[in-house]
């Protein structure tokens, strides 16, 4: 029998930088009452200059391991959903597994934009079912503040960083993630965009000095779609599992707009107090929304082992989809990882293992050894 996957550790990470809304009003043409009647948000967070996907992907994972109680060494794979990578290569993912130091892990980015946790939750949970790997990191991290036109009052008031984690272990328990749906419409790819940097338009100066390098987006066609799917894909994923609204304890929808999340609960006709809403202290951090929201939902004791929780989102691509998850405990209740140890022996590792490569290209110059 396949073995189910659940989800067994969580973490988060958010920078210290708060900017509030009438900071924000110092910048663009905009006031702290429209954003929160428009959106719901009062602030959110921006990542400080040494701070970035992998150094927020880190942190979270590092948390998620220890709630988890497993050791980075005992990974299969990590996968990295982001929309802000390091860079187009090397994936953020293997950035983060050196400076985890999963010596046995495969390592990839996964891009769906806001929806990019919830495929990368189906992509773990798939690979589990289908025996070939145990233990998955799942990671949602994003530093979008550094893809923001800051003169731009339609985009920059939304938009903020950080990063959520999950560990996703094999088990011949029932339970864990129970359906996904998983949908695209690319026929919708100009209505939230960041134009350049790719192989379609390659950074140039022009390209800088028309913007295109910052996120571009046509909000009211984006809010239009967001507030036809979330409802539709919540149904199909319960659907999938063959149960019924009824049976979900707790809705934790990708956090974009307070009003989205409203017309969403209206259509399922389900109380606004079933959802988890934390985009008024964050803002819309796209992919780590998620994971973000579900641990503070457990922090207040929200979310609890063997309930029903649906996880929905929809973002740039066009992207949406949702995950039907029955919660679980750690497996493992003894403390296994000390992050403080391992976070010092990752660095003498990685560090080692340059120092190899270094002395080995003296001996063999730039010709490969004979292996
Ligand atoms: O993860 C997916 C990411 N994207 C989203 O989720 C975006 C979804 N869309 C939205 O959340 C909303 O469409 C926005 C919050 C972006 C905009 O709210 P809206 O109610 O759809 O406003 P609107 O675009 O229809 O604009 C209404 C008015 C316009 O003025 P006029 O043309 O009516 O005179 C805008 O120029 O509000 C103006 N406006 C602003 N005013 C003050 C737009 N942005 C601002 C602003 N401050 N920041």
């Amino acid at each position: 029998m396949s073995p189910y996957a659940h989800i067994t550790g969580w973490g988060m990470a958010v920078p210290e930088k708060v900017l509030t809304n009438d900071e924000l009003a110092e910048m663009v043409d905009t006031t702290d009452q429209w954003i929160r009647e428009r959106t719901g948000i009062r602030e959110r967070r921006i990542a400080s200059p040494d701070q970035s996907s992998a150094t927020l992907a880190t942190e979270a994972a590092l948390q998620a391991l220890e709630v988890a109680n497993l050791k980075p060494s005992e990974l299969d794979l990590i996968i990295v959903s982001t929309s802000s990578p390091e860079h187009i290569f090397p994936s953020t993912a293997c950035l983060v597994q050196d400076r985890l130091g999963a010596a046995k892990a495969g390592a990839f980015d996964l891009l769906a934009a806001c929806t990019g946790f919830i495929y990368a939750i189906s992509t773990a949970s798939q690979a589990i079912r289908s025996g070939s790997v145990k233990n998955v990191l799942v990671i949602g991290a994003e530093t979008l503040s550094r893809f923001t036109n800051w003169q731009d009052r339609n985009t920059c008031i939304l938009f903020g960083d950080g990063a959520g984690a999950f560990v996703l272990q094999a088990s011949e328990t029932p339970g864990g993630v129970l359906s996904a749906v998983l949908r695209s419409d690319g026929s919708g790819a100009d209505l939230l965009t960041l134009p350049a940097g790719g192989s379609r338009l390659p950074a140039s100066h022009d390209t800088v000095d028309k913007g295109q390098h910052f996120i571009h987006m046509n909000g009211r066609e984006v809010f239009r779609f967001a507030t036809r799917v979330m409802s539709q894909t919540t149904r199909e994923t319960v659907e999938a599992a063959q149960l019924t609204l009824d049976d979900v304890d707790l809705i934790i929808p990708h956090q974009a707009n307070q009003r989205i999340i409203e017309s969403a609960a209206r259509s399922l006709d389900i109380p606004l107090e079933r959802f988890v809403i934390n985009v008024e202290r964050y803002g819309n951090t796209s992919t780590a929304s998620i994971p973000i929201a579900t641990c503070e939902a457990i922090q207040q004791g929200r979310l609890n082992p063997g309930d029903r929780v649906v996880f929905v989102g929809f973002g740039a691509g066009l992207t949406w989809g949702a995950a039907l998850i029955e919660w679980s405990a750690p497996f493992l209740p003894e403390k296994a990882i000390y992050p403080f140890t391992y976070r010092l022996w990752v660095r003498v590792r990685s560090y080692l293992r340059r120092l190899i490569r270094h002395i080995e290209g003296l001996i063999w110059g730039s010709k490969y050894p004979d292996i």
